[in-house]
């Protein structure tokens, strides 16, 4: 497995297979992947845009990640604006990159490769803090609430619903940069 950056047409490039990856990851249904990979081949139009992909060694897209620089006018941003209390504002949004997808594989998932990602993605990201949204989980038992956890999220607002989606979401956030020293588990090597 390798971690790659890339640029906004490599991902549009490969928009089958990350919007495959993402469906396998989510078990999302089909119709619901269609509207989606609009928004992600829109997405990487926008100011600021970040992202990284595993592949392997035969290059089969094993994870993505990608992510850009949140500002008003954009449908989340203006979500979470409303939802956060004005001193906050400023706090989380006033210079904030937005993860907007991070997903493994499946059979890739355990092995370290969404840390990795993550790593990767916010080493290169432009901003003062990091937000993201995950729907709401038992924190012990959800891959991805240990994943963010491990990296310093905090909650910024919890049980959020969006309009039009009926699961309740996490919004975590933190300051950028990361340490230097990987904040990982300890005796993890390669993050
Ligand atoms: C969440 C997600 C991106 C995490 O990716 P991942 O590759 O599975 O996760 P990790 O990198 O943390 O690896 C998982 C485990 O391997 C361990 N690990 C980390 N590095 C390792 C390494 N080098 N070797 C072996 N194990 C390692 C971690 O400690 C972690 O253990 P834990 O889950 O018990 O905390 C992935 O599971 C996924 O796509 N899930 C479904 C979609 C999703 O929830 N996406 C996020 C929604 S916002």
């Amino acid at each position: 497995m390798r971690l790659v950056p890339w640029q906004p047409d490599d991902l549009l490039r490969r928009l089958d297979d990350v919007v495959t990856v993402y469906g396998e990851a989510m078990g999302y249904r089909t119709e619901l992947l269609q509207t989606r990979r609009g928004y992600i081949g829109a997405h990487v139009r926008r100011p600021g845009f970040r992202s990284v992909a595993t592949l392997s060694t035969e290059g089969a897209l094993a994870g993505f990640g990608y992510g850009y620089t949140s500002g008003p006018g954009q449908w989340w941003h203006d979500q979470v604006r409303a939802a956060l209390p004005s001193d906050s504002r400023e706090q989380w949004l006033s210079d904030c990159f937005e993860v907007v997808e991070l997903h493994v594989k499946p059979a890739a998932q355990g092995h370290g490769v969404g840390a990795r990602q993550l790593r990767a993605l916010l080493a290169m990201a432009d901003g003062r803090t990091v937000l993201l949204s995950t729907p709401e989980a038992d924190e012990q038992r959800s891959r991805a609430w240990r994943l963010y956890r491990r990296f310093g999220f905090v909650d910024v607002l919890r049980d959020f619903m969006f309009p039009g989606d009926e699961r309740a979401f996490a919004i975590l956030g933190r300051e950028l940069p990361l340490a230097e020293r990987p904040v990982d588990a300890p005796g993890i090597v390669g993050i």
